[in-house]
């Protein structure tokens, strides 16, 4: 199989799961679950999912445990995009190619429906398939990259990043982006049961992946349009956002890129062979137009 149809794949499986975890009870509030599906159903690359994944492939780990601990993954993201979107935050009227969901509902809903994939992140990641020994350790896990000393303080630090240099952009976007990102290849050494060394060496993959790919999203924002994004483009200027490409133009941002997906690849250089999706994950973070 070749990258396109492995991120496929992955994709489905991930829609599977979040399809049958989806279903509509009578315990749940009708137009809530509506509005979860709506925000989780509807597009998405499944990049996370895809890492959790193909990290646990290079272990021979259970494959359906990993399509749910993938589909964890992908609840915990598209909450942070349901809330990056709302008013107080980036105040974005599209996302994944449709009305983001505040707007497709309303904004109590919106963070209502943030709010129940973040709980439902923790439900998948700690239930069946999953190995109940190793459901801890993952949820530890996903909580660490999710909360104050991860995604959400990066977003705090987001929201008053005015000024900040070079470094402090990096800092700010490692936590942002990159902590789920690298937490997703982690996961899959949980789920192999991997050694210490090898689970260094995804940490640091997955470092330079997540650096990558805000950088490349950064880059998307400049170069891109809104049918190949699915979200408006040429925002993060005219909001005054504070990105590499912001500061140093997008020349020297892709030239930055290229070299961080290379010292990517090479951190994988431990698994050979193996880490081939993994490998061309790289490529595709750094050439990807949506
Ligand atoms: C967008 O993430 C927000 C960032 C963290 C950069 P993705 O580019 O993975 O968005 P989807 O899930 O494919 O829509
Ligand atoms: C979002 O970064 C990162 C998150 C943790 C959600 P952006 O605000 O740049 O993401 P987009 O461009 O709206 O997808
Ligand atoms: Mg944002
Ligand atoms: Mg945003
Ligand atoms: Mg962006």
């Amino acid at each position: 199989m070749d990258f396109a149809a492995r991120l496929a794949a992955a994709a489905e499986a991930t829609n599977r799961v979040l399809d049958e975890t989806l279903q509509p009870t009578s315990s749940i509030p009708g137009r809530l679950q509506d509005a979860t599906r709506y925000a989780t159903l509807a597009g998405g690359k499944r990049f996370r999912p895809f890492l959790v994944l193909e990290a646990a492939a290079l272990f021979g780990a259970d494959v359906a445990a990993a399509e749910h601990v993938g589909a964890a993954f992908e609840c915990l993201h598209s909450y942070s995009l349901v809330h990056d979107d709302l008013p107080a935050m980036d105040d974005d009227d599209l996302r994944r190619g449709q009305p983001t969901v505040h707007k497709a509902y309303d904004e109590a809903t919106a963070i209502l429906v943030g709010d129940g994939l973040q709980a439902l992140a923790f439900e998948i990641i700690t239930g069946p398939p999953v190995p109940p020994d190793l459901a801890g350790p993952l949820a530890h896990l996903l909580a660490r990259a999710s909360g104050n000393a991860g995604m959400v303080g990066g977003q705090y630090r987001d929201l008053n990043a005015l000024g900040l240099d070079a470094d402090g952009i990096r800092d700010m976007q490692a936590m942002k982006t990159g902590r789920l990102i690298v937490a997703a290849c982690e996961a899959g050494a949980v789920l192999g049961r991997a050694e210490a060394a090898e689970r260094r060496a995804l940490v640091r993959y997955g470092t330079l992946l997540g650096e990558a790919f805000q950088l490349a999203d950064d880059l998307l924002d400049v170069e891109g349009t809104a049918e190949e994004t699915g979200k408006k483009v040429g925002k993060d200027a005219a909001a005054d956002k504070a990105t590499l490409v912001g500061l140093i133009g997008p020349q020297a941002a892709r030239q930055r890129l290229t070299e961080i997906v290379a010292a990517a690849s090479e951190a994988l250089a431990p698994f050979g062979g193996r880490a081939s999706p993994l490998r061309e994950a790289c490529r595709f973070v750094a050439e990807r137009r949506s």
